[in-house]
C-alpha cells in the first residue's frame, strides 16, 4: 500500500491550488450572494484540463488518473463548491460516459469541446417522479426512421441553463421496465428543448439548477449513446464515478471549514487567550482533522479502485456517503468555533456550511449509498 502521490499528482493539486486561490476563491462570495454562473471561471478550468481530466488526449482530455481529478476537485471546491460540482458533472457524468460509451462520431463532434471547455455538459436523469427511484422514467423517446422524438420533463440538472449538450434519459420502450431506458445527447439549439427558471438554492448558489422540458425534440438517432435500453446502466455506471466527485467535493468543503477553524481559533481572543488554548476547541479541532482524514482515505480508496479497471462502486457510496456527513458537520463545527461571526457572510463559514449540505442529497441521496453498499455486501455473503 503506498500512500504516496506520484510528482505528476502533487504538481496537478498544486496547479488546481494556485488557480482555486488565486482566481476562483476572491469572487465567491459575489457569486453565492449573485447566484451568478462562473462562466468565465469554467472556461479557464478547460484550458487548465480540468474540464476532461481523464479522458484520452486523443480526445482533448489530459489523460489523468482519477487520484489527480480528487486532489483538482478538493482544491477548487476549498475555494468554492458551486465550481467543484460544475467540474464534478461535466468530467464524471459526462465525459466519462461519452469516452466509454460513445461513438467514434459522438466522441469527435461532442467530447473534444467538452473536454476543452468550449462547451459545457450536463447529466438529465431525475424527474419529479424519478428521483431516487430513478427507473421510474416518464420521459418518453419515440423511434422515428432516422431520428428519436423526445417528449418529457426533467429536474434538478446542474449547469441546467448553462450547458450546451445535455445528457438525458429517456424511455423507448415502457414495458421493459429500466431495460427500456436509453440515453440521448441532445444540443440545446434543438429545437422544443427548452429549460425552466434557475432555481433559488439554499447552498452551491452560483450553479446553475433548473428543469427542462422537451417537446417533440429530435434528435438524430446516431445521438444515441450506447445501445437502446442500456440508458439505466449508463446512468448507475456514470453515477458512481460521480460519487468519487462529489465526494471530493465534500471534503474540499470540510477542509475549508477546517482551515478557517484553526486560523480563527488561533486568532480570537476569549477570557484572556487565544481560543485554541481551550480543549472545547481542541476537541472539535481534533475530530474535523480525524473525520477528513478518514474520508480522504475512503475516496482515495475508491479512485485508485477505479483507476487499476476494478470494482469500485460499493467504495465510491461508501466515499460519497462518509465525506458528504462530515463535510456537514465540519462546516458545523466551524460555524460553532466562530461564534456569532460564523453565522455572517464576512467570515465565509456559513456558506460551506450551506454548500456542504447539498452533498448528502445529489448524486444519490446518502440513503441511497446506503442502499447500494448493503446490498453489495448482501449479495456477496
Ligand atoms: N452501479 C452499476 N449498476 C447499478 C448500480 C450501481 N451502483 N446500482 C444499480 N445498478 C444496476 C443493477 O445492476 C441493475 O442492472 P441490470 O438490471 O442490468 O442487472 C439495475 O441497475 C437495476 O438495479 P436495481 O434492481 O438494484 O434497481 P433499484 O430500482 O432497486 O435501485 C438505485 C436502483 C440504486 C436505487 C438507483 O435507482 C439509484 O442509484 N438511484 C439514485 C439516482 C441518483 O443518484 N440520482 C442522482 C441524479 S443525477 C445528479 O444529481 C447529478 C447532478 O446534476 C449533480
Amino acid at each position: 500500500m503506498d500512500f504516496e502521490f506520484s510528482e505528476e499528482q502533487i504538481a496537478i493539486q498544486a496547479t488546481a491550488r494556485d488557480f482555486a486561490q488565486s482566481e476562483i476563491k476572491p469572487s465567491a462570495v459575489y457569486r453565492d450572494i449573485n447566484s451568478e454562473f462562473p462562466a468565465d471561471i469554467v472556461k479557464k478550468m478547460g484550458e487548465l484540463g480540468f474540464m476532461g481530466m481523464m479522458v484520452s488526449p486523443d480526445y482533448g482530455g489530459a489523460g489523468l488518473d482519477t487520484i489527480s481529478y480528487v486532489l483538482a476537485i478538493i482544491e477548487i471546491s476549498k475555494a468554492d463548491a458551486s465550481c467543484g460540482v460544475i467540474m464534478s458533472v461535466n468530467n464524471s457524468l459526462v465525459c466519462y460516459g461519452l469516452e466509454k460509451y460513445g461513438t467514434q462520431y459522438i466522441k469527435e463532434k461532442y467530447l473534444i469541446p467538452l473536454t476543452q471547455g468550449d462547451k459545457l455538459g450536463a447529466f438529465a436523469l431525475s424527474e419529479p417522479e424519478a428521483g431516487s427511484d430513478a427507473t421510474k422514467q416518464k420521459t418518453t423517446a419515440t423511434k422515428e426512421e432516422n431520428c428519436y422524438i423526445l417528449n418529457g420533463l426533467k429536474n434538478w440538472v446542474t449547469n441546467g441553463t448553462s450547458a450546451d449538450y445535455y445528457l438525458v434519459m429517456a424511455s423507448t420502450n415502457k414495458e421493459l421496465g429500466h431495460h427500456g431506458i436509453s440515453t440521448f445527447l441532445v444540443e440545446k439549439e434543438m429545437p422544443g428543448f427548452g429549460h425552466g427558471k434557475k432555481e433559488d438554492k439554499l447552498g452551491i448558489r452560483s450553479s446553475d439548477t433548473c428543469s427542462l422540458t422537451f417537446e417533440s425534440v429530435k434528435v438524430p438517432a446516431e445521438n444515441l449513446v450506447w445501445e437502446e435500453g442500456k440508458g439505466f446502466n449508463f446512468a448507475m455506471n456514470t453515477l458512481n464515478g460521480g460519487r468519487i466527485g462529489i465526494a471530493a467535493q465534500a471534503i474540499g468543503i470540510a477542509e475549508a471549514s477546517f482551515e478557517a477553524s484553526v486560523k480563527y481559533a488561533g486568532q480570537r481572543k476569549a477570557f484572556g487567550s487565544v481560543i485554541s488554548n481551550f480543549q472545547a476547541i481542541q476537541f472539535k479541532l481534533a475530530d474535523m482533522a480525524v473525520k477528513i482524514d478518514a474520508a480522504k482515505l475512503l475516496t482515495f480508496k475508491a479512485a485508485a479502485l477505479k483507476d487499476n479497471g476494478q470494482k469500485y462502486y460499493k467504495e465510491a457510496a461508501m466515499a460519497k456517503l462518509y465525506a458528504s456527513k462530515i463535510a456537514v458537520e465540519c462546516a458545523l463545527d466551524a460555524v460553532q468555533i466562530h461564534g456569532g461571526y460564523g453565522y455572517v457572510r464576512e467570515y465565509l463559514v456559513e456558506r460551506y456550511l450551506r454548500d456542504a449540505k447539498i452533498t448528502e442529497i445529489y448524486e444519490g441521496t446518502s440513503e441511497i449509498q446506503k442502499l447500494v453498499i448493503s446490498r453489495e455486501i448482501i449479495s456477496n455473503s
